[in-house]
């Protein structure tokens, strides 16, 4: 039976343009991954949608002047415009504001407190009488009770990672004063009750990675917390029989990642549910909402009595710092998405960001000079350069028809196994989520190749380099194939350049191994792949976000 996958990476909020620090930690991961999954035939499907509900987006519609339908409609495009110029190719792009979010969402609700996981509860709840508002979550903030860092918000400690179960000297965000506190009524999600089988679903799940599954295992061994799902605002799921109140965002954001995944797979005639229950289920997501995924989304999930799977895959990754700094947007200090790709195309940022990501929850850096030497050193100086060589030789030598190989000598030999090897060499990476290391490998075999090209010295036209030629171009469609998923324009352009037919896109990863450009193959027109990052662009880069901040 043909394999089958879900791949999602977190929801944005539709609340302002997408960054580097998003894409580096989550959306470009999980598009490489997808493209990979593709290639080795598995019938994969990218989904996502934008996090439209909440108290941040309502507050900021109205200073606007936007009612938050139109406010979230604007974000809703813009960010998937954004992505798509970097070639995060979604399958498909919806929203938790969807009415089939909202269906759903009441649906798990009914079902959660039919089996007896949901209670109410009489609570107090902070007020500023100075904006006259409720303030949930990010808008009071203080001491955590946990770590007793200070200046966290309510609703999560962004230093020890944990949900505050009462922050210490609360004080408004909008105005500072610290807030009163009035009565109201809330539903609760009785996560307590979880701790068992949340422990049982991390201890056999093993593609979750250790070291986060470690630190989860220890929040449940101190204790979880019931969880608020209620919000005394107007924008958000309405609570089936409550008078305007609405779910937490957290209770409803992850289901859209099955509600959306339905929409798209019944409206292509597919089953949804059935697909959902028999694929791989991938969650990409940064390492501030661990929490999050690993015990509310699965905690929900088991409360509905598991009729959809919980995921397989939540692989965790690091923060991006921008020039060793923490981004902040408050503080204007990063860099748009839509702006960065206004100077350099989408495949040098794919390749720059993957390369120094690593499948862990290290923080990682862009840097402006790092980026310029990753760049003209590794991406032209040695891939463009092997390929645009091996091309370029056969074109003005060959009159870029494929001389037969003769006689292998060693490093042929080595050569050819290199190609043969290839395939397996770096889809174990991607299979276990290494794409920093994959890249690697990648790049090592070009940088074989040249060597080897150099060595054999076929300008000569001696007996025996004809072989070099041979392989080397079997070579650069490898490369072709393998950097697909990471680079997928300049892929496109290798596999044109080569005089192929079809898409590389279409090619099975597999392929990769396989010497099939044979003699007597025309190919198309080489010409160099990329330009060179100029110092002097770098230099005002760095001037105009050290001005912008
Ligand atoms: O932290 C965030 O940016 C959230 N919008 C992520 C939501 S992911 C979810 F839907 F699970
Ligand atoms: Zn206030």
């Amino acid at each position: 039976m043909q394999k089958k996958a879900i791949i999602t990476s977190a929801l944005p909020y539709s609340n302002g343009e997408i960054h580097l620090g998003h894409v580096a930690s989550t959306y470009l991961p999980a598009d490489v991954t997808t493209r990979f999954l593709k290639q080795n035939g598995v019938e994969s499907y990218y989904i996502c949608a934008s996090d439209d509900f909440g108290t941040p987006i309502l507050i900021q519609s109205e200073k606007e002047g936007k009612t938050p339908e139109e406010y979230v409609a604007y974000w809703n495009k813009r960010d998937y415009d954004d992505f798509s110029a970097l070639n995060i190719a979604f399958d498909f792009f919806y929203k938790t504001s969807s009415p089939e979010n909202i269906e759903f969402v009441q649906y798990v609700f009914k079902k959660l407190q039919e089996a007896g996981h949901i209670y109410e509860s009489e609570i107090v709840q902070f007020y500023c009488n100075n904006d006259k508002k409720f303030l949930p979550d990010r808008y009071v903030i203080g001491t955590c009770p946990y770590c007793k860092a200070e200046e966290q918000y309510s609703d999560l400690c962004e230093k020890c990672g944990r949900v505050p179960e009462e922050i210490g000297n609360p004080h408004c965000s909008l105005c500072g004063q610290p807030p009163v506190k009035e009565k109201t009524t809330h539903y609760f999600f009785k996560l307590k009750n979880f701790s068992e089988q949340l422990s049982e679903y991390l201890d056999n799940a093993p593609y979750l990675q250790k070291d986060v599954k470690k630190y989860v295992q220890n929040w449940i061994k101190s204790g979880l917390i019931d969880w608020d799902i209620t919000r005394d605002i107007s924008w958000g799921v309405p609570i089936p029989g409550s008078s305007g109140q609405v779910f937490y965002g957290w209770f409803d954001n992850h289901l859209a990642y099955i509600s959306s995944t339905l929409k798209f797979l019944n409206n292509k005639g597919i089953d949804g549910k059935e697909f959902w229950n028999s694929a791989d289920i991938y969650h990409f997501i940064g390492k501030d909402i661990v929490y999050h995924h690993f015990l509310f989304l699965p905690a929900m999930r088991l409360g509905i009595g598991q009729e959809y799977k919980l995921p397989d895959y939540i692989p965790t990754r690091g923060h991006l710092t921008l020039q060793a700094k923490k981004i902040s947007k408050s503080r204007n200090w990063y860099i748009g998405l839509k702006e960065f790709l206004n100077h350099y195309p989408a495949d040098y940022l794919r390749f720059y960001l993957i390369s120094i990501n690593p499948y862990s929850q290290d923080d990682i850096n862009f840097d402006w000079d790092a980026f310029e030497t990753k760049i003209n050193s590794e991406l032209i100086g040695n891939l463009g350069n092997f390929v645009n060589r091996a091309l370029g030789f056969t074109v003005k030598s060959f009159d870029g028809k494929i001389p037969n190989s003769d006689e292998p000598d060693q490093l042929d030999k080595d050569a050819q196994d290199k190609i043969e090897n290839f395939s397996k060499d770096v889809g174990t990476l991607m299979e276990q989520n290494h794409l920093d290391r994959a890249l690697k490998k990648i790049l090592e075999f070009s940088a074989h190749f040249n060597q080897y090209f150099q060595h054999k010295e076929p300008w000569k036209k001696e007996k025996g380099t004809n072989t070099c030629v041979f392989l080397s171009v079997n070579a650069v469609k490898s490369l072709s194939i393998a950097l697909y998923p990471f680079i997928p324009e300049s892929a496109q352009k290798i596999w044109s350049q080569l005089g192929m037919s079809g898409n590389v896109s279409e090619q099975r990863w597999q392929a990769i191994s396989d010497i099939t450009i044979t003699s007597e193959h025309k190919l198309g027109e080489p010409s160099p792949l990329f330009a060179k990052v100029e110092s002097s662009d770098i230099k005002t880069h760095k001037e105009k976000l050290g001005k912008q901040s």
